[in-house]
């Protein structure tokens, strides 16, 4: 039996301060490459697009795109971003979205794929990915490479600047034999805390094209980062490339 959690459970607790946690993020180098596997015009779908980074420039760029989501809170924030409303948006869990076949590509990135913490269920989101996009469509996923969490043997803290009188701790407790991760966000700013407990399954890269070809998706290409550099060993995480079968 897997573990379950409320799909909407993070965007709901973190939607105020997401577009902060990840200022690192190659957003530009992401628009550029999933741009250039359609084209122009084209129909995708983002898996767990929170509050539009991705989404937003991609329709910009004229893509017909699709949002999905559980979390109302980070679509209300995705509609905002999107003042001129060409973004359809679905409030739904990405294992569950029933997909038409339409679609030129789904991409899944920023760990989304690890937030469901069950293998079985993240198969599940592969198969509504594949069933979403046409024979031959490409699904992307894009996830941290996870050998690096088995060498730290107990519980470590990191922490994230939010603002100038914001701080997010993160305490993360890694369980390697059920590939699973405690972490427990605190936002400390304001003279309060609060927390929020994440849930989430990591997968090792083979793995994760083995539950993409039981889901009915073939691999076409890894690489170490959005600017297709090459993917090492090392390698903090992967952008991978699958394609519909059939
Ligand atoms: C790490 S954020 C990534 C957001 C966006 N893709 C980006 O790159 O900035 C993950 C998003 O997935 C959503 N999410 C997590 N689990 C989900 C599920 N089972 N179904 C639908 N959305 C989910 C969260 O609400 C959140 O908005």
């Amino acid at each position: 039996m897997g573990y379950r959690v409320r799909p909407e459970a993070y965007g709901e607790a973190l939607h105020e301060v997401y577009d902060r946690m990840y200022p690192g993020e190659d957003t530009a180098g992401a628009v550029e490459f999933l741009a250039s596997l359609v084209k122009p015009g084209a129909k995708v779908v983002e898996f767990g697009a929170g509050t539009g980074r991705l989404a937003v420039p991609l329709a910009e760029r004229g893509l017909t795109v699709h949002a999905v989501d559980a979390s109302p809170s980070m679509l209300d924030k995705l509609r905002a971003n999107d003042p001129g409303g060409t973004i359809t948006t679905e409030c739904a869990d990405i294992a569950e979205c029933k997909g038409d076949g339409t679609f030129d590509l789904c991409y899944l990135v920023c760990n989304t794929l690890f937030m469901v913490p069950d293998a079985e269920r993240q198969i599940e989101v592969l198969r509504r990915a594949a069933e979403h996009v046409v024979p031959g469509g490409h699904v992307v996923v894009e996830v941290y490479e996870p050998t690096g969490l088995h060498r730290y043997g107990r519980p470590f803290v990191q922490v994230r600047h939010l603002s100038h009188d914001q701080i997010m701790i993160d305490h993360t407790d890694v369980d390697p034999l059920r590939q699973l991760l405690v972490q427990v966000h605190s936002v400390v700013g304001g003279g309060k805390v609060t927390n929020y407990t994440e849930l989430s399954r990591y997968a090792f890269p083979r793995e994760l094209d083995l539950m993409a070809r039981l889901a009915g998706l073939g691999h076409e290409a890894r690489y170490g980062d959005w600017r297709g550099g090459e993917f090492t060993h090392g390698a903090r995480s992967h952008v991978t490339v699958y394609r519909r079968r059939t």
